[in-house]
C-alpha cells in the first residue's frame, strides 16, 4: 500500500512506523514542512493508562520515550498563598522534540520516507496514493481543502494563552493562580525532563488588553511574564519559543474521512491543553487507524471502523475538556469565593472524570482534610455540633434554611404523581411521600401542587384550593414528621399554557380530547400549534391569581408543611412570564428581563408576606430554555439574585420544558453547572436537580461547592430508600425507625 503522512507530528509519524512494522512492503512517507530538529512548545503529558496502549503497540518506542520521562504523582495548586497538593495522579511529561526525536529515529530504521522542509500546498502530487493521512495538525490544509466533506466546526475559545518554557523544575503538575492589578492569572506547569518544565499562561481577554499584552511581541511577552511570577519562578528564567498569544480551537469535524483521505490527531479533533490530551489522542488514533487497516485490509472499510471505534471515545474527551476550559475561563467565578479545599476540589473535579470517591483512593489524606473542612463549615451554618470522627461524607452534613434543619444533604424532586380526584392527594401519595421520608431523604417536596382547578396540568394533579386540600394534605404532612425526621415542602404552581392536558403516561403535554378548562398564560401563544389558545393575562387575572397563590401558602401553613417551593420552572404560568419564548407583552410584565421578571416576583413577595418568616422558600426555575432566542443565562442569573433580595431561601436550578422544540442536552449532572454558576455569581445557596445518581457525585458537588442540596427525582423513583443505601454504601450510620431496628443484623446482597 502508498501511503503518504500530511505532517510528521506525533499523530502521523507514529501511525507511519506502526504500518510499516506490521508490513515492510507498505511503501510510506511522512511530508513535514519544518526541519527534523524543529518544534514548537516545551513538553507534552501523558497519563500512565495511555502509555499502556504505546506499550503494546510498539515495545521499542514505549521503551525509548519512558526512559525520557519526568514521573510525577502530585497535583499542586497554588491559591492566595497556599499549596494544596493532591497526590496519586500518575502522570508523566516529557520534552516534545524528544519524543518527535525518538519517533522520527523509529521510523527511519523502519524505512519510512521522510521528508522534511517540504509544505503541502496542493494535494494532488498525491493523487496515486492508496491513503492519504491528515495529520497536518490544528491548521490542517487537509481539511481545509475537503471542508465541504469533512465539515469542521471550530470554536475558538475567548481566552487567551501563551505556551512558555522555564528552567524551574517544578516537582508537581502545578496550576497557579495569580491576582496583579489587570486581573486573575492562571498558569498551567509541569516538568518535562530534569531541569525544564512547561509553563502555559492563560487569561481572560480583558486582563490581557489590560495589561497591554495585545501590543507585546514575544520578547516583551516574556519579560513582562518574569516580573509577573518573579516571587515564584525563584531567580528562574522563562523561555520562549514562537511563544506567541493565542485563543485555543476546539476542532470538531462532521466526518474524518473523504474517499482515501483519513483525518488524525489535532486535523480531527483537539481537546484543550488544560486536561493534557493532545498528544495521547494523536498517538491513541494512529494505533486505531492502523489495526482497522490491518484488520479490515480494504482502505474504505477501514477508515469507517477506525472512526466508529474513536468517535465516541474523543466525544467523551472532548466533553470532559469542554467542561474543564469552561472552569478554566470562569476562574474568576471561582477565585477569591471559594475556600482553599473548595478551590482545589472544584479545580480537581471540574471535568466529573474525578471525583469525590476517586480521589479518597488516590490520596485519602486530602480527601479527609476536605471533609473536615466542609463539615466545620455545615456546623457553623446549621448551628449544630457533629461529633462525627472522622467526619462524615458531605452528604451526611446538616444544612439549615432558616429554622428549618436538614439532617442531611440528600431532596426527593417534586413528581406528579396525576393520581388525585379533584386536587386531593389520597393514600397513593401517603405511601409515596411516606415511604420517601423514611427512606432517609433530608427533604421531601411534594409533587406540583395547584393554586386553582383551572391551574392543573391534567385531571389528575393535586392542589391546595378547597378545605378538603388542608385535611388530605396534613395527613401526609403529620405522616412524615411522627415517622422520620425528613422535613416535608410543598411546591405551589399553576400550569397556565400547559394546563388541561392528559397524564403522562397517557401523553404528557397533550391537549385534553373533552373537558378541557379555559387556559391562560402571559401571552396567547399555545404549548403545541395544535394545544388550546390560552388566554394573555389581564392585570385583573393576575391579581386573581395571585390572591390564589397567597390562600395556598395560608392553607400549606395550616397543614403543616416546613417549606415552600414556588414553581417558576418548566414553562408553567408563572415561567411564562420569564421566557422571552413564551413572553411577548408589551405592558409592564414583558419585555426586559427585569419586567418579564416582575410577575413572578409579585407573587413570590405576596406570599413570602404570609409564609411564617421561620420558615425557608425556594423557588424552582429554568435557567435555560435549551432553544433558540430563549432566556439568556444572564437573565437566569439576574434572576435568581432579585429572588434572593426578595427574601427567597434557596434557588432550584432546573432548565428547559419551556418549549416543545427544545433541544436539550442530557447527560449525567447535566443541569449542575448551571447551579454552579448561579450559586457563584447570585451568591444564593443552590438545589441541584437532574441526572444525579450516585452518592459520589452527590459528596462531588457539594465538595466543589456547586449546589449546597442535591436533589433526585427518577433516583427517588427506582429507589425510595436512596439515601439509606448510600449510607450503607458509605459505611455511615443512618438511625432506622424503631419498627425496623432490625434491619441492622442484615447484609444486603444483590447480586
Ligand atoms: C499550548 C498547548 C499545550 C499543549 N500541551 C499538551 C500537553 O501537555 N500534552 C499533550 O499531550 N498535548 C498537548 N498539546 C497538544 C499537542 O501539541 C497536540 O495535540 C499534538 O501534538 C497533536 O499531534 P498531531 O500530530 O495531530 O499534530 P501536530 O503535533 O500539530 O503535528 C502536525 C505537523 O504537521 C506539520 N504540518 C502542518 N501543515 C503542514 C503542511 N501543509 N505541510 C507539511 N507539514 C505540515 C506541522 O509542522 C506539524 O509538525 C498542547 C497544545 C498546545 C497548543
Ligand atoms: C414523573 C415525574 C414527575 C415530575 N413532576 C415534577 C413536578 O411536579 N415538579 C417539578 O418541579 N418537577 C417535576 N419533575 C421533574 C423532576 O423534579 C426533576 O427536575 C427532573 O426529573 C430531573 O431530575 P432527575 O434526573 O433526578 O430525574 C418530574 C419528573 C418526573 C420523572
Amino acid at each position: 500500500m502508498r501511503i503518504v503522512s500530511i505532517g510528521g507530528g506525533p499523530a502521523g509519524l507514529y501511525f507511519s512506523l506502526l504500518m510499516k512494522k506490521s508490513d515492510p512492503a507498505h511503501d510510506i512517507t511522512v511530508v513535514e514542512r519544518n526541519r527534523a530538529d524543529d518544534t514548537f512548545g516545551f513538553g507534552v503529558v501523558f497519563s500512565d493508562a495511555t502509555l499502556e496502549h504505546v506499550a503494546a503497540a510498539d515495545r521499542e518506542s514505549h521503551a525509548e520515550i519512558t526512559s525520557y520521562f519526568a514521573h510525577w504523582d502530585d497535583i499542586d495548586i497554588h491559591y492566595r498563598g497556599e499549596v494544596l497538593t493532591s497526590t496519586g495522579h500518575g502522570f508523566a511529561g516529557m520534552s516534545r522534540q524528544v519524543l518527535l526525536d525518538i519517533l522520527q529515529r523509529r521510523c527511519a530504521e523502519l524505512g519510512v520516507r521522510l521528508e522534511f522542509q517540504k509544505d503541502v500546498t496542493d494535494l494532488a502530487a498525491y493523487a496515486d496514493a492508496d491513503l492519504v493521512l491528515a495529520a497536518d495538525g490544528v491548521n490542517s490544509v487537509v481539511r481545509a481543502r475537503y471542508a465541504e466533506h469533512f465539515r469542521p466546526q471550530i470554536d475558538w475559545r475567548p481566552n487567551k494563552f501563551v505556551w512558555l518554557g522555564t528552567t524551574f523544575p517544578y516537582p508537581a503538575f502545578t496550576f497557579l493562580f495569580k491576582e496583579s492589578e489587570h486581573g486573575l492569572w492562571r498558569v498551567h506547569a509541569y516538568r518535562y525532563d530534569a531541569s525544564m518544565s512547561t509553563f502555559i499562561l492563560e487569561t481572560t481577554e480583558e486582563t490581557w488588553r489590560r495589561a497591554g499584552l495585545d501590543q507585546a511581541d514575544e520578547d516583551q511577552t516574556l519579560a513582562f511574564c518574569e516580573r509577573l511570577f518573579a516571587e515564584e519562578l525563584q531567580g528562574h528564567r522563562l523561555l520562549k519559543n514562537r511563544s506567541l498569544w493565542r485563543n485555543f480551537p476546539t476542532v470538531k469535524n462532521g466526518s474524518w474521512r473523504y474517499r482515501n483521505v483519513v483525518l488524525v490527531g489535532d486535523a480531527a479533533h483537539t481537546a484543550h491543553f488544560s486536561i493534557g490530551s493532545g498528544t495521547k489522542l494523536a498517538l491513541e488514533d494512529a494505533i486505531a487507524l492502523a489495526r482497522a487497516l490491518q484488520r479490515h485490509g480494504e482502505v474504505a472499510k477501514a477508515l469507517a471502523a477506525y472512526e466508529e471505534d474513536r468517535r465516541p471515545e474523543v466525544e467523551r474527551l472532548q466533553r470532559a475538556a469542554q467542561v474543564s476550559l469552561e472552569w478554566f475561563e470562569d476562574a474568576e467565578r471561582y477565585h477569591g469565593r471559594l475556600e482553599p479545599p473548595q478551590f482545589a476540589m472544584s479545580l480537581l473535579t471540574r471535568s466529573l472524570r474525578v471525583t469525590h470517591d476517586n480521589l479518597k483512593l488516590r490520596d485519602p489524606g486530602f480527601v479527609s482534610e476536605v471533609d473536615r473542612w466542609f463539615a466545620s463549615r455545615a456546623e457553623r451554618q446549621s448551628r449544630v455540633t457533629l461529633r462525627a470522627v472522622p467526619a462524615p461524607p458531605p452528604m451526611f452534613t446538616p444544612f439549615r434554611l432558616r429554622e428549618m434543619l436538614l439532617d442531611n444533604r440528600v431532596v426527593v424532586s417534586p413528581m406528579c404523581q396525576y393520581s388525585a380526584e379533584d386536587g386531593t392527594p389520597g393514600d397513593w401519595h401517603l405511601v409515596n411521600l411516606g415511604s420517601r421520608a423514611v427512606g432517609g431523604a433530608a427533604l421531601v417536596i411534594a409533587e406540583m401542587t395547584d393554586v386553582s382547578r383551572e391551574g392543573r396540568i391534567t385531571r389528575g394533579c393535586t392542589g391546595m384550593y378547597k378545605p378538603e386540600h388542608v385535611v388530605a394534605w396534613k395527613r401526609i404532612v403529620d405522616f412524615v414528621h411522627a415517622a422520620s425526621p425528613a422535613r416535608i415542602a410543598l411546591q405551589l404552581a399553576h400550569a397556565g399554557r400547559k394546563g388541561a392536558t392528559r397524564r403522562l403516561w397517557e401523553g404528557g403535554d397533550e391537549p385534553l380530547a373533552d373537558g378541557a378548562w379555559p387556559l391562560m398564560s402571559a401571552s396567547a401563544i399555545p404549548y403545541h400549534p395544535y394545544s388550546q389558545v390560552p388566554r394573555a393575562m389581564d392585570r385583573a387575572d393576575m391579581d386573581r391569581v395571585r390572591g390564589e397563590f397567597v390562600a395556598a401558602a395560608r392553607m400549606a401553613q395550616e397543614a403543616g408543611f416546613d417549606m415552600l417551593e414556588l414553581h417558576v420552572a418548566h414553562g408553567y404560568l408563572l415561567a411564562s412570564f420569564i421566557s422571552p419564548l413564551t413572553n411577548l407583552r408589551t405592558d409592564d410584565y414583558g419585555g426586559s428581563a427585569d419586567k418579564r421578571a416582575r410577575y413572578p416576583l409579585e407573587v413570590f413577595d405576596a406570599v413570602r408576606a404570609v409564609w411564617p418568616p421561620a420558615r425557608p422558600m425556594s423557588v424552582k426555575i429554568s435557567a435555560t430554555d435549551w432553544a433558540e432566542g430563549g432566556l439568556d443565562f444572564a437573565e437566569a442569573v439576574a434572576f435568581a439574585r432579585r429572588l434572593r433580595e426578595h427574601g427567597c431561601d434557596i434557588v432550584t436550578v432546573s432548565t428547559g420544558q419551556t418549549v416543545p422544540h427544545q433541544k436539550p442536552e442530557y447527560g449525567r449532572l447535566y443541569q449542575t453547572p448551571f447551579s454552579d454558576r448561579i450559586r457563584g455569581e447570585a451568591e444564593i445557596p443552590t438545589m441541584t436537580v437532574g441526572g444525579i445518581a450516585s452518592y459520589d457525585d452527590v459528596n462531588s458537588i457539594l465538595a466543589a461547592g456547586r449546589a449546597d442540596l442535591c436533589v433526585l427525582a427518577r433516583g427517588h423513583l427506582y429507589d425510595p430508600y436512596w439515601t439509606r443505601h448510600a449510607a450503607y454504601e458509605q459505611g455511615w450510620d443512618l438511625p432506622w425507625p424503631d419498627q425496623y431496628a432490625s434491619v441492622k443484623s442484615f447484609t444486603p446482597r444483590h447480586d
